[in-house]
């Protein structure tokens, strides 16, 4: 995986069919996402439950591109071995999941992965201060995680802070909830480059009409990039 700052679209498949994950992935792909995220879920650390590695390694089949595993779970630790033989290239962990972020952080990578940091929408930008040469990725969370489908909460600002934060390090800045074409633009000026996006890629679309996927990563693309259509 190389690093770059283009605008990345990353579909979370909790808004697939989950009867069909395989085609979903495949389709999301054919249609222009690029990367894929997946949400996992414990129904402890969120009030909502999605899948663990044996269904995170069945996925790994049918992803080319690059699979972005965010855990709302806690703990972590014990699973990091399980993520990693289950295909994950990226993995990123809550700050707020535990008390041993730092030791979590360098266990990922220890396993051979990325490792990305998620911050809640209370939880401030200065929470990564210390551990941003631990990081490949800070997830800034722009609805309270365990759903899909949830009213965008603004973290520009926090975006900006963490831009600055980063300097020059080769650390993504991804956004996850709420993001369509129009939180896309605002979040991407302040500094992000991945965007997460479940019911604004999936919304109309099937597996047999794929090209509403399509359209709408596309829509999310350009009104990122600032091209209007
Ligand atoms: C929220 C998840 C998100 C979610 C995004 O807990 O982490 O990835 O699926 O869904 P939308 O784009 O529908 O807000
Ligand atoms: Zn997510």
């Amino acid at each position: 995986m190389s690093f770059d700052r283009s605008v990345k679209i990353a579909p979370s498949i909790l808004s697939a069919d989950f009867a069909n994950f395989g085609a979903e992935i495949e389709a999301i792909e054919d249609q222009g996402a690029d990367w894929v995220h997946v949400d996992v879920m414990d129904g402890h650390f969120v009030p909502n439950l999605t899948f663990g590695p044996p269904a995170v390694a069945a996925f790994r089949k049918h992803v080319k591109t690059v699979m972005d595993v965010h855990l709302m779970i806690a703990p972590v630790d014990p699973y990091i071995d399980a993520f990693s033989q289950a295909g994950a290239d990226i993995l990123t962990a809550h700050v707020e999941a535990g008390p041993h972020i730092h030791r979590t952080l360098q266990a990922i990578r220890g396993a051979g992965m990325k490792a990305g940091v998620a911050l809640n929408p209370g939880t401030p930008a200065e929470a990564v201060t210390d551990l941003l040469d631990l990081t490949d990725l800070i997830c800034v969370m722009t609805v309270n995680p365990g759903f899909g489908g949830q009213k965008f909460i603004d973290m520009t600002t926090k975006v900006k802070k963490l831009r600055a934060m980063i300097g020059d390090r080769p650390i993504h800045i991804e956004i996850d909830g709420g993001v369509d074409p129009t939180t896309a633009p605002q979040l991407v000026q302040a500094g992000a480059d991945v965007l997460v996006a479940g019911s604004a890629v999936f919304r109309g679309g099937s597996v047999s009409q794929p090209e509403v996927y399509g359209q709408n990563i596309r829509a999310i693309r350009e009104a990122a990039q600032g091209v209007y259509v």
